[in-house]
């Protein structure tokens, strides 16, 4: 069994490092720690319900609580979490725990598998190059990002917050033309076409179809995420298509598996 309390301490020795001088993070910085926790419990969560062993249930808090360490070190270098304009924070924390040490407890499959979920959490896909043993965590860190990301964006919409969270995006504008064309023919779209809070919301909803876990689905449809992001969106006939493939999907995924 892995110590997850020495991962913890480490964590927030890691975290500390970056803090003002009175001892508070920067509000960036005090949300990324608090989605490093809450994606943790999300990870833990499909873990369990998946059936995984109690080291497996272990491995995928540990992953959820470091997938984002990239993010302390991008922000104090570059003022930013814009990836296109600074670094690849998936390579950077990959790099970061790789160098700390943190994980050498470990047995070697563990620690490659955790050091690979958080290289490629924020890949627009997993590239094909993935060691076939961590496939498997990497995928998981993937849905339980996603999913808390769901959460952090509606809160903030729903308090009237979303320019804190997301400011390089206008808050009122049409759905560009362009990325309902890549959405409806593709599934995908990018975040170089996002010119608008309606854009930033619809790219989100494609995130449902790069989901890859039964307790995912059934996440998105118990917190009516899809819903809550339908009530934001213009009601055209486009976007209206792109909303009922979105539940149609999740729906027919939507499988509790293993142990509650
Ligand atoms: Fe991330």
């Amino acid at each position: 069994m892995m110590p997850m309390n020495e991962v913890q301490e480490w964590f927030r020795s890691f975290t500390g490092e970056f803090a003002k001088d009175d001892g508070s993070l920067e509000p960036l910085l005090a949300l990324k720690l608090h989605h490093s926790y809450r994606v943790s419990g999300e990870a833990e969560r499909i873990a369990r319900k998946l059936g995984y062993d109690s080291a497996l249930v272990t491995q995928a808090e540990v992953l959820g609580l470091l997938h984002d360490v990239g993010r302390f070190p991008q922000y104090r270098d570059f003022g930013t979490f814009y990836d296109a304009a600074s670094v690849d924070h998936g390579e950077l924390g990959w790099e970061t725990v790789s160098k700390s040490g943190v994980l050498q407890f470990l047995e070697e499959g563990s620690r490659l598998a955790i050091l690979d979920g958080i290289r490629y959490h924020n890949k627009k896909e997993i590239p094909p190059g993935v060691r076939p043993e961590s496939l498997d965590m990497v995928r998981l860190v993937r849905d339980a990002d996603k999913l808390d990301v769901f959460e952090l964006v509606q809160r903030y919409l729903e308090e009237g917050r979303i320019r804190e969270l997301l400011p390089r995006i206008p808050e009122t504008g049409k759905i560009s033309g362009d990325l309902l064309k890549a959405l409806a023919e593709t599934g995908r779209a990018s975040y170089s076409q996002v010119a608008s809070m309606a854009d930033f919301l619809l790219v989100q909803l494609s995130w449902v179809f790069d989901l890859n876990y039964g307790p995912s689905f059934q996440r998105i449809l118990d917190r009516r995420v899809i819903e809550r992001i339908e009530n934001r969106l213009p009601a055209e006939p486009c976007v209206r298509s792109i909303i009922e493939k979105a539940r149609g999907y999740a729906r027919s995924f939507a499988v509790e598996r293993g142990r509650p």
